[in-house]
């Protein structure tokens, strides 16, 4: 699929890769050492000390749009993962990881696409576009046992708030993919993606942006803080869950 677009798609390699995410291995994933898994089918499971450290985590990551009103439930379900290395993972878990990292390269691949295609009518005019089509292919690329993403610590669509598990990594912004496994055997990755040349136009600095599309994206988002990214920043993740 990715053949398609193939000058984009190396624009955005070739950021993404400058952001170190080809090789995650390089930045050591924090394994609480009581939830290490022991033998080859065991993932990661989370023992009860966990809940201390992890509940400092959910209110550093509790995005600002979500209610109040769930500190607890959200704190205990952020501490249900853990974050692990490949090498942790049995047979399965892999293999299910391999397809779904295919998947989220073919959504990047169409999502791509997607939006230089609208951007050729004006940018005001795309973002009605993406804004109506960018969350339907995401979720299309859905299947059973796959839930897919993306998000963002600086959101333009309030709908793609983080994951749980995943919140925490996503307000630390650090350009690094990270691999997560649940309570249940699931299995989330966050892969980063990067600001190239063309998501400028409508991510950059706000003052660059033209009046008509300052206003086709006040109405659409009225909170929208996904501006001001330069060329090479990081502009969120992707993120999916594989279930077990
Ligand atoms: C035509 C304007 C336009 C361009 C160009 C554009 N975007 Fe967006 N972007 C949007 C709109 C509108 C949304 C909100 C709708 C949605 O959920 O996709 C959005 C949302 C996102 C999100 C989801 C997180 C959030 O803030 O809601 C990411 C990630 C993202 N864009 C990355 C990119 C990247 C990377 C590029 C360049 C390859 C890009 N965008 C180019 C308009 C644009």
């Amino acid at each position: 699929m990715q053949q398609r677009v193939p000058v984009l798609c190396l624009i955005v390699s070739a950021t993404l890769a400058a952001f170190g995410c080809q090789s995650p291995s390089e930045s050591p994933p924090e394994v609480e050492a009581s939830g290490a898994p022991s033998g080859e089918e065991s993932v990661a499971v989370p023992s009860n000390d966990a809940a201390g450290e992890a509940e400092g985590q959910a209110a550093v990551a509790a995005p600002p749009s979500q209610p109040a009103s769930q500190p607890v439930d959200v704190a205990a379900e952020a501490a249900a993962w853990l974050r692990v290395e490949e090498s942790d993972l049995n047979a399965a878990q892999r293999s299910a990881l391999a397809a779904a990292r295919q998947a989220r390269a073919t959504l990047g691949g169409t999502l791509m696409r997607t939006v230089m295609e609208a951007a050729e009518s004006g940018l005001p005019a795309a973002v009605e576009v993406c804004a109506d089509a960018a969350p339907r292919i995401t979720a299309e690329a859905a299947t059973p046992g796959l839930r897919i993403g993306r998000t963002s610590h600086r959101l333009r669509n309030p709908e793609n708030v983080p994951p749980v598990w995943a919140a925490s990594h996503v307000n630390a912004a650090r350009p690094e993919a990270a691999l997560f496994a649940g309570p249940e055997g699931q299995v989330g990755e966050l892969v980063p993606i990067a600001t190239a040349a063309p998501c400028v136009g409508c991510h950059g600095a706000r003052d660059s942006l033209t009046p008509a599309l300052r206003d086709a994206l006040a109405s659409r988002y009225p909170e929208d803080a996904a501006v001001d990214f330069a060329e090479g920043d990081l502009r969120g993740f992707f993120w999916f869950v594989v279930e077990n």
